[in-house]
């Protein structure tokens, strides 16, 4: 047979392989026996092994992924991934069609309407048809390399094919991995058959599989991708709508989801919502939402975006389910930093396809709120559709014998005093670090994902190691390789358990100035608040040495948390904790500041009174946007913010032709850009 036509051959018999997939995997409508199917796959192994220099790279055959990785690199996107705005019911629905309009005077707009598909977000990169990269959405600038296992979804086009289009030299298509409902309970009834944990919902269970560091493991989860949209095509593909941009998608074997629409008014948008949310249950995917998007690509580009989100698109959420049930018990849980958390013990219920069965209270303030007692009859709702509340409590129905709460007067864990400091709304244990609860949680805490992110640690090991005395803080878990017979004598941890955990803290050395500022747990100081301090500061000296006007400078740092971070670095525990981690050799770069700040490069000039906000707050938040506050106007000024009885600085500005703010334009302004007083 010529090359050519056994090529052709092998392409006819891929095709129809990951059609049936697509049937078995993703509808669960299986279009052949399992024999038949059987029976095309060795065909096509025939034909390989006839002629391996033909072998197509994404043949089906070929053992997908690759060896188990330690852990997953992380890459930048290209085009940042973005969240999006959100409405809940017909008003927002409409104001958010009104803005767009407003935005696009004498213009029809089209509105493109897409399920909310509830996975997770990743990113496709194709350089000359060929898949390159999977990348998970992260916080949407970073995200973590999963191309291995991408690589074993089975509806997810390798190569891209098209018999109409040229394949485009580069293509990042964006999308949602999911694991449809029917995989959901063919996957659940597996696990439960092997002893193993079953998912609570599919979405847990999508990300569980994308996760997992084993492709093989990966490879036997029913994952599916669907495509939702393009972040680039070179050369440029043409396209000028959504729509059209989706059906083009599929020419080149993307699938996308089961259901869209194109409506010409957002009194039809409404329509398809109610419409959806009917056929929610029959179909093959969960959902939890709508996308409304408006269809042309034009128009897109013309709205832009607001911050962290287009003003082209918005998620239609659907109502959160609602479930009764009772409060058994109502017990406090001690935090990392001390603090006291009521929680509801609630009799078991399902919502919204999840068993809820805790519930927090947040602080003894809300069980004022809601004057919620043992035993009474409460709803519960999951915000987000993700975290359970208390909705309110029926207290028509509570039983004579309910039990009023109160906050307790020593630790359940330690049974030192409980206070609530001046001035704070929250209780605390003052046991500190003599209190076990507060000990496991900074080590949880400085082992995480987003800290040290050192595998296996935090939920195996913290409690033994505990127990055995062997981490009094955690500067001791980089001493743990001393202690290497004592690790073995843990119950069930075998010599590569060990291994691993010492690996783990090992490779774990070398991290990143804002991850190390994350682990220490200083209060305030979330993800975003210590990557802002590591630019800011650039070394852990600067910021140890900070006083609180320099580290109010930081974006995002205010009084309150100024303070804790002074008080941080001079209590002596905190000092020599820190100094015995540096001592074990944890390392890291000097930090890039980010340069993609929306008016980086940019000179401002302030002038004028300003009555709202000080200028070193006007002069804050332009630099947090990555601009310079200049004392005088040049040719090169970007903008003037003009308050009252401004003079000379105006008067030039409008000699020069340069953009003028009044104070009020200027708040706006910077709202749109997250920045707030
Ligand atoms: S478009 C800039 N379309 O929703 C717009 N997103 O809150 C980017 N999602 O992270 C998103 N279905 O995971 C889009 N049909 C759809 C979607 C969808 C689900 C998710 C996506 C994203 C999140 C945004």
């Amino acid at each position: 047979m010529e090359p050519a036509a056994v090529i052709a051959q092998m392409r006819q018999l891929i095709q129809i392989i990951a059609q049936h997939n697509h049937a078995y995997y993703v509808m669960d409508q299986p279009s052949i026996t399992d024999s038949e199917y059987d029976q095309l796959f060795h065909q096509l192994k025939a034909l390989e092994a006839e002629h391996p220099d033909l072998v197509q790279a994404d043949t089906p055959t070929l053992r997908v992924g690759g060896k188990a990785l330690a852990k997953f690199e992380t890459l930048t996107h290209a085009v940042p991934m973005l969240s999006l705005g959100n409405v809940f019911n017909q008003d927002d629905l409409f104001a958010f069609a009104r803005r767009v309009e407003e935005r696009l005077p004498n213009q029809q707009v089209n509105y493109d309407v897409e399920l909310k598909l509830d996975g997770l977000a990743i990113s496709l990169w194709y350089e000359r048809g060929v898949l390159i990269r999977g990348v998970t959405r992260g916080d949407g600038e970073m995200g973590e390399d999963i191309t291995q296992n991408v690589k074993t979804i089975r509806n997810l086009p390798k190569v891209l094919s098209s018999a109409k289009h040229t394949i485009p030299d580069l293509l990042e298509v964006r999308g949602e991995v999911l694991i449809p409902k029917s995989g959901f309970e063919r996957l659940n009834a597996e696990q439960a058959a092997k002893g193993d944990k079953t998912f609570a919902n599919p979405r847990n269970a999508a990300a569980g599989s994308l996760r997992q560091l084993d492709p093989e493991i990966a490879a036997s989860r029913p994952l599916a991708f669907y495509a939702y949209g393009i972040a680039q095509c070179q050369p440029h593909h043409g396209l000028t709508t959504m729509h059209d941009s989706l059906h083009w998608l599929t020419q080149f074997g993307f699938s996308i989801a089961e259901r869209q629409f194109l409506c010409q008014t957002i009194q039809e948008v409404q329509q398809r919502y109610e419409q959806i949310q009917q056929e929610r249950p029959n179909l093959a995917v969960e959902i939890d939402g709508m996308v409304i998007k408006v269809d042309d690509l034009k128009q897109q580009q013309q709205l832009g975006f607001l911050s962290r989100e287009p003003r082209w698109a918005t998620a239609y959420k659907f109502p959160a389910e609602i479930a009764l049930t009772t409060v058994e018990n109502i017990d406090w849980q001690v935090g990392r930093t001390g603090i006291l958390t009521p929680v509801a013990r609630l009799k078991p219920v399902l919502v919204g396809g999840v068993t809820v069965s805790n519930v927090t209270l947040h602080n003894i303030g809300e069980i004022h709120r809601l004057d919620i007692h043992i035993k009474d009859q409460v709803s519960v709702y999951r915000s987000g559709d993700v975290i359970p509340k208390v909705e309110r409590v029926w207290a028509n129905m509570r039983p004579e014998d309910a039990i009023a709460v109160y906050l307790p007067s020593t630790c359940p864990v330690c049974d030192s005093p409980v206070v609530i400091p001046e001035g704070e709304a929250l209780a605390r244990c003052s046991g500190g670090l003599y209190c076990a609860a507060q000990r496991i949680e900074a080590i949880r805490h400085f082992v995480s994902r987003k800290a040290m992110d050192i595998e296996g640690l935090g939920d195996r090991w913290a409690e033994s190691l505990l127990h055995l005395n062997l981490l009094k803080d955690v500067s001791d878990i980089y001493q743990l390789h001393q202690h290497r017979a004592t690790l073995l004598g843990v119950e069930k941890m075998g010599e590569k358990s060990v291994q691993n955990l010492i690996d783990a803290i090992e490779g774990s050395k070398k991290t990143t100035l804002a991850r190390f500022i994350y682990a220490l747990g200083i209060r305030g100081v979330g993800e975003t608040t210590a990557r802002m301090l590591a630019n800011t500061f650039q070394t852990l000296d600067a910021l140890r040495q900070a006083n609180m006007d320099e580290l109010k400078k930081t974006p995002d740092v205010g009084d309150i948390t100024a303070e804790w971070i002074v008080d941080f670095f001079q209590a002596q525990h905190n000092i020599e904790v820190v100094d015995r981690l540096l001592a074990a050799g944890i390392e890291w770069d000097v930090p890039i500041a980010p340069s993609r700040q929306p008016f980086n490069g940019e000179s401002w000039v302030l002038t004028g009174t300003l009555s709202e906000l000080t200028r070193d707050q006007a002069t804050q938040m332009l630099q947090a946007l990555g601009a310079r506050v200049s004392g005088s106007v040049s040719s090169k000024t970007k903008c003037v913010v003009a308050g009252e009885k401004a003079g000379s600085k105006l008067e030039k500005a409008e000699k020069l032709g340069i953009a003028v703010l009044s104070e009020a334009e200027f708040i706006a302004l910077m709202h749109e850009h997250g920045q707030t007083i």
